[in-house]
């Protein structure tokens, strides 16, 4: 299983892909999650990628196609794989189109989640006062909602294209509330 949980920055990715990784027993790979640890680390990567995430920007296709390279095939043992953060642009959806051609596997759902955009910014400032996320300040989170509009929508729309089944899920109310509404579409797809 290949599942993709998709959508804004504060929409619920992260704390959904958690809930999911225990009940579907697949693996969650977060690429903000790792390239954070990078630069944590203080790696050459990091060091690469530091400055751009900092300013709310897209990292380039081509170092983060690398990442999800190295570390797909672990990640696919088992139940199988969540990305979360990942495909971001449609040339990264091509580049992991042509990594699971060549294993012969397909993706099997996306999960699209939808929230108001001031609920977004709220939740992500909210994040700021308890965790310091560098990237959570007002400036920087217009920034990614403008690469999120400009750049990730359109992922969405070569997945549709591609007949991929695509569940858009209203990602408001508590995050039970919302995996209760994921979990109903899963099981649909499922059963199908
Ligand atoms: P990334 O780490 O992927 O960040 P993001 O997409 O901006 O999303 P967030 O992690 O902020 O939000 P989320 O949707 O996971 O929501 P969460 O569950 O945390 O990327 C960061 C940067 O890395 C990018 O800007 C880019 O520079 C780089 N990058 C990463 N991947 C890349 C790629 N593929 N290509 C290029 N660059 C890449 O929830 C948010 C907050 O809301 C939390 O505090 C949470 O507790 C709270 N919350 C969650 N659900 C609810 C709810 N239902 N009600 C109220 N609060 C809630
Ligand atoms: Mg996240």
């Amino acid at each position: 299983m290949i599942g993709i949980i998709f959508g804004p920055p504060g929409s619920g990715k992260g704390t959904q892909a958690k809930r999911l990784e225990e009940e579907l027993r697949i693996h969650h790979l977060s690429t903000g999650a790792i390239l954070r640890g990078e630069v944590a680390r203080r790696t050459a990567l990091g060091e690469e990628v530091g400055r751009v995430m900092a300013t709310g920007d897209l990292v380039p296709d081509a170092l983060i196609v690398d990442v999800v390279k190295a570390r797909l095939p672990e990640a696919e043992e088992g139940a199988g794989a969540l990305l979360d953060g990942f495909p971001r642009t449609v040339t990264q959806a091509r580049a992991l189109d042509a990594m699971l051609a060549d294993e012969g596997h397909t993706i099997t759902f996306v999960v699209a989640l939808e929230v108001p955009e001031q609920a977004l910014i709220g939740r992500l400032l909210h994040r700021a006062e308890l965790e310091g996320r560098t990237d959570d300040t007002r400036e920087v989170i217009s920034e990614r909602m403008r690469e999120y509009h400009k750049l990730t929508e359109a992922v969405l729309e070569h997945y549709r294209n591609q007949g991929v089944p695509i569940t858009v899920v209203d990602g408001t109310g508590t995050p039970d509330d919302v995996f209760a509404r994921i979990h109903a579409a899963l099981t649909g797809i499922s059963s199908e």
